[in-house]
């Protein structure tokens, strides 16, 4: 009998906790400083509100109740890039206005946007070939990082920490694929 007992109170909790599926697999997606949590599973009966904080710092909530699986928080992260950032996603029953439980969540890794968010494709602005020498002007992207209320630029915000590095090679003879914005230059060499 007090085995029976046991197993019922067993299977009761869990059926508790399937109520409201916990994130999984939070990812960090983040080019020039543009930066979206993602995770998984698409919600069934369930919402995910995302919160953010600098490392163990003040929480701020984002994205309430939402159905989505992603959370764009660039505008909290353009305060200060050099931050290192955690965030967390919780889990509510889609119908519970008052949700009584303690809530589900998970952690995602932490995120520091100055180290770790990716450099998006550069643009030429301009090129000029002069005998053997080549001119190239890449223009400087923008960020949504501000300053005094104007949008910094890549190289605001980096400094002498970026540099670029230019590829180039015959596109004949390799037969390689140009990357689109040095197209012009494979043009220019197969002829
Ligand atoms: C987590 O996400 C990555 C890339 O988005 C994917 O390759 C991987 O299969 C996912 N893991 C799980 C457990 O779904
Ligand atoms: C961020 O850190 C880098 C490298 O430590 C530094 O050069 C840069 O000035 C810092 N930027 C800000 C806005 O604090
Ligand atoms: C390269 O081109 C830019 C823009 O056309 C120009 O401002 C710059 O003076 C040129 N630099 C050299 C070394 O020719
Ligand atoms: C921003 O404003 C402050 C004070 O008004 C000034 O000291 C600083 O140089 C400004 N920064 C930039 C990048 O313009």
């Amino acid at each position: 009998m007090l085995l029976l007992g046991l197993v019922l109170l067993q299977v009761t909790g869990a059926s508790g906790i399937t109520d409201v599926v916990a994130a999984y697999n939070l990812t960090w997606k983040s080019t020039n400083f543009k930066t979206i949590l993602e995770w998984e599973p698409k919600p069934i009966n369930h919402v995910y509100t995302v919160q953010i904080s600098p490392r163990l710092g003040n929480w701020k909530s984002k994205c309430f109740y939402t159905t989505d699986t992603e959370c764009d928080l660039t505008d909290e992260i353009v305060n200060n890039v050099n931050q290192t950032y955690l965030a967390r996603v919780f889990s509510y029953p889609a119908d519970a206005t008052d949700y009584a439980g303690e809530p589900h969540f998970t952690n995602s890794p932490e995120f520091t946007p100055y180290l770790e968010t990716k450099l998006g494709q550069p643009m030429i602005q301009s090129y000029k070939q002069v005998g053997t020498k080549l001119n190239v002007t890449v223009q400087d992207a923008r960020t949504l990082v501000r300053m005094n209320g104007t949008f910094l630029s890549l190289r605001d915000v980096f400094g002498k920490d970026l540099s670029y590095t230019l590829y180039y090679w015959k596109a004949s003879s390799t037969g390689k694929k140009c990357s689109s914005s040095l197209e012009w230059w494979c043009l220019q060499s197969s002829s």
